[in-house]
C-alpha cells in the first residue's frame, strides 16, 4: 500500500478523522482521553491549530483518508514558543503500512519551515511501540518517563517523552518568532 496523497486537512474530513480517533480513543492508551471528542470538537481542535500556523496533514489510500498527524504547542505559556508537540493516528486497518512515517515526515518539516526548532512526543503507554518506533525512525530521542500517571481501562499507564531538534540548531534562540505565532491570552501550566 502507497500513500496517495498527503495534504492539508479541510473542515469535511472530521467526521472521518474522529471515526479514526475514536477507535483509539476507545481500545488504546496512546490518547489519555477516554470520551471520543465530536467531529464538531475536532473541527474546533483544527481551526485552534491552523490560527497559530501549524499543519494538520492527513494521508490519503486510494482516495480514502486514513490518517492524520497534527502538530500543537507543547505548553501555552510564551516561552514555549518554539516548541511543539506532534498527534499522529493511523486507521485500524492501514497501520504498520508506512502511513504514520508519510504524515509525521510532512509535520517535522511543515514545522522546520515556519521556524520551530524543537518537536516533543508525549506518548501514552510505555508499551506503544508502535509510536516509539514511528518516533525514533524519524529521529526522535528518547528522553524521559513519567510513570503511571495515567488511569486508563483500570490500570495505570505511563508517559513517554521525545524529542527532536528542528531546523538549524543555534546557540542563541532566533530574534524572529515562529511564523504565525501569537502569544496566547490563557497561558496554562509551568
Ligand atoms: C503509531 C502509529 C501512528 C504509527 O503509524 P503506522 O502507519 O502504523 O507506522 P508505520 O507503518 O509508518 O511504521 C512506523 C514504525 O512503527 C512500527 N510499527 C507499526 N505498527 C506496529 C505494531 N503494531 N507493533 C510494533 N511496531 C509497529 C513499524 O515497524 C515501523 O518501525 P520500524 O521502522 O522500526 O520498522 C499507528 O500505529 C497508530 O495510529 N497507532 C495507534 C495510535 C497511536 O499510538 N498514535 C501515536 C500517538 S503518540
Amino acid at each position: 500500500m502507497t500513500v496517495s496523497a498527503l495534504r492539508e486537512a479541510v473542515p469535511a474530513d472530521f467526521p472521518l478523522i474522529a471515526g479514526i480517533y475514536a477507535h483509539h480513543v476507545q481500545t488504546g492508551l496512546a490518547s489519555f482521553e477516554e470520551v471520543p471528542p465530536s467531529a464538531e470538537e475536532l473541527r474546533r481542535r483544527f481551526q485552534a491549530v491552523r490560527a497559530r500556523g501549524l499543519p494538520w496533514r492527513v494521508a490519503e489510500v486510494e482516495g480514502r483518508l486514513v490518517g492524520y498527524c497534527y502538530a500543537s504547542p507543547y505548553h501555552s505559556r510564551s516561552a514555549y514558543r518554539f516548541t511543539v508537540q506532534d498527534s499522529v493516528y493511523v486507521a485500524e486497518d492501514s497501520i504498520g503500512r508506512g502511513v504514520g512515517t508519510a504524515l509525521l515526515g510532512e509535520v517535522l518539516e511543515a514545522c522546520a519551515a515556519t521556524g520551530y526548532r524543537q518537536m516533543m512526543a508525549v506518548i501514552g503507554d510505555s508499551a506503544n511501540e508502535a509510536s516509539l518506533r514511528l518516533h525514533a525512525r524519524l529521529g526522535f530521542r528518547t528522553i524521559g518517563q513519567a510513570l503511571a500517571v495515567g488511569v486508563k481501562f483500570g490500570r495505570w499507564v505511563d508517559i513517554v517523552y521525545l524529542q527532536r531538534p528542528l531546523g538549524e540548531q543555534t546557540a542563541r534562540p532566533p530574534t524572529e518568532d515562529p511564523e504565525g505565532y501569537a502569544p496566547p491570552a490563557d497561558q496554562a501550566g509551568p
